[in-house]
C-alpha cells in the first residue's frame, strides 16, 4: 500500500486542496471510520445497557466489543480496564479527582514534566493545593529531552504520582516512559502516561510499559472528535470512587446513599458517545490494517525529510531534539522576529495548515523563553511534497517580512 492509495481513503484530503500539517491537533478521518458511524445509525442505533430489546442488545454488543478491541490493541489484561471518556483531558481529570484527591496527603509530591499539556498539569495544581501536597517539575536539557539525572533528582521517596507525556505535543520528544515507570515504581509512586501524541504513531503495550494509567484521545488517531480512553490497572480502578455521578454507574440508589456499579460502568455515567466508540473501533481496524511498522516507515521518511529541509532555513529557530530516535511527528519552529500567528496566516494563504500559539503548554514555552511557536505535525498520509509546500510557503513568508525583521 503506497501513500497515494492511503490518501484516497481520506475524503477531506481529496476534497480540499490543502497541505494538512496539523495532525497533532486532530487527524483526518478515513472513509472506513465515516462509514462505520453511518452504518451504526442506519442499522444499530439504540442506547447500550438500557434496553431489553434486540436492537439495544446489539448496540450493547457493538459498544462492549469495541472496548474489548481497545483492550487488545493496547494489550490491557482485562476489558474493564478500558473506560470511555470524552477525551484525554477528561480521562486525566478523572484520575486527578478520583485517585489524586483520595490518595494524596500533606507533603506528598506529584511529579510531572515541564512538557505536559495543560490537561496533565492544571488538574494537578488544583489537587495538590486541595490536599496540601506539592507539584514538582522535571525540566528538559538543551536537547529538549529529560535526562536520567533530572528524572532521578525529582522522583523520590516522597513522590506518590508521576504524570508524563509519552510524546511532547510541542517538541515531538519521545520520553523514556518505560524507564520512568520502572524508577517511579521503585520509589513507590504510580505513573500516568499521556499517550495522546504517541498512539497515532507507535504501538502501545500497557503491560510491557507497566503503566498504572494511560490516556489518549481518539480524534488524533483517525477516530471522531469527542471520544477518549482511560486505561487503568484493575486493582487501582476497583478501589477508586467515581468521578461523575448519574445514570448507569450505580448499583442501588437509596434516598441518602448509593452503591456503585462494578467496572467499567462505575466510571461511565450517563449516555455515552456510542458513535465515537464505534468510530474508534473502525480507526483501530484501519491502523492495524496498515500496521504500525508501515506507519513508522512512512512517517520516518517524511519527518526525516522535514527535519533536513527545515534545518536548511537559516531564518528558522527549530525546537527539535538532535536525537532522531527520540523524535516523533511534531516539529516546532519560529521565524526569528515574526509572530507565529502571522506565519500561520500567510501559510494558510498558501493552503498550508499548521498550528501556531502556545499549544496548551505555556509553562514549557516559558521555560524556553518564548510564548508561542509554529508547529507542523505529521501523519502517515503526509508526503515529501507536503514538506516542500511548507518550505515554499515559509520562504514566501520570510521574503515578505525580511525587511521588517530586527528593525
Ligand atoms: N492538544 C492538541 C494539540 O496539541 C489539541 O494541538
Amino acid at each position: 500500500m503506497n501513500v497515494e492509495d492511503i490518501k484516497k481513503d481520506f475524503p477531506l484530503l481529496e476534497n480540499r486542496e490543502i497541505t494538512y500539517l496539523d495532525n497533532g491537533a486532530t487527524a483526518q478521518k478515513p472513509i472506513q471510520v465515516i462509514k462505520a458511524i453511518e452504518e451504526f445509525y442506519e442499522k444499530s442505533n439504540a442506547n447500550p445497557h438500557r434496553g431489553a430489546y434486540e436492537l439495544s442488545i446489539e448496540a450493547t454488543e457493538e459498544y462492549e466489543s469495541t472496548r474489548a478491541k481497545i483492550a487488545k490493541f493496547i494489550n490491557a489484561k482485562h476489558s474493564e480496564e478500558i473506560i470511555f471518556s470524552k477525551n484525554a483531558t477528561e480521562s486525566l481529570n478523572l484520575i486527578a479527582y478520583s485517585y489524586g484527591m483520595d490518595n494524596l496527603k500533606k507533603d506528598d509530591e506529584v511529579v510531572i514534566s515541564i512538557m505536559e499539556h495543560h490537561s496533565n498539569l492544571v488538574p494537578w495544581q488544583k489537587i495538590t493545593k486541595a490536599t496540601g501536597s506539592k507539584l514538582k517539575y522535571m525540566y528538559i536539557n538543551e536537547d529538549f529531552e529529560l535526562s536520567d539525572e533530572e528524572i532521578k533528582n525529582k522522583i523520590t521517596d516522597k513522590t506518590k504520582i508521576v504524570g508524563i507525556t509519552h510524546v511532547s505535543n510541542v517538541l515531538g520528544t519521545i520520553n523514556p516512559v518505560k524507564k520512568i515507570i520502572q524508577y517511579a515504581h521503585e520509589k513507590g509512586a504510580i505513573v500516568i502516561v499521556d499517550a495522546s501524541q504517541s498512539i497515532p504513531h507507535m504501538k502501545i503495550d500497557v503491560q510491557d510499559l507497566d503503566a498504572d494509567f494511560l490516556v489518549f484521545s481518539g480524534h488524533k488517531m483517525l477516530a471522531p472528535l469527542g471520544i477518549g480512553v482511560l486505561y487503568g490497572k484493575k486493582e487501582i480502578l476497583d478501589k477508586m470512587t467515581p468521578f461523575l455521578m448519574g445514570g448507569d454507574m450505580i448499583e442501588y440508589v437509596y434516598e441518602q446513599e448509593t452503591t456503585f456499579a462494578p467496572l467499567p460502568n462505575k466510571f461511565e455515567a450517563g449516555t455515552q458517545n456510542v458513535e465515537g466508540v464505534i468510530g474508534l473501533g473502525a480507526a483501530i481496524d484501519y491502523i492495524e490494517n496498515i500496521g504500525y511498522n508501515k506507519i513508522h516507515d512512512l512517517e520516518s521518511e517524511v519527518v526525516s525529510y522535514a527535519r533536513q529541509e527545515l534545518s536548511k532555513l537559516d531564518y528558522l529557530t527549530l525546537y527539535l531534539t538532535p536525537n532522531v530516535q527520540n523524535h516523533c511527528s511534531v516539529i516546532s519552529f519560529n521565524i526569528k522576529g515574526v509572530h507565529p500567528h502571522d506565519v500561520a496566516s500567510i501559510l494558510d494563504s498558501e493552503k498550508v495548515c499548521i498550528r501556531a500559539g502556545n499549544h496548551c503548554a505555556q509553562p514549557l514555552l516559558r521555560s524556553l523563553g518564548i510564548d508561542s511557536t509554529c508547529r507542523a505535525s505529521f501523519c502517515f498520509y503526509n508526503t515529501k511534497e507536503d514538506v516542500d509546500n511548507l518550505v515554499k510557503a515559509l520562504n514566501k513568508t520570510y521574503r515578505m517580512f525580511k525587511k521588517y525583521i530586527n528593525k
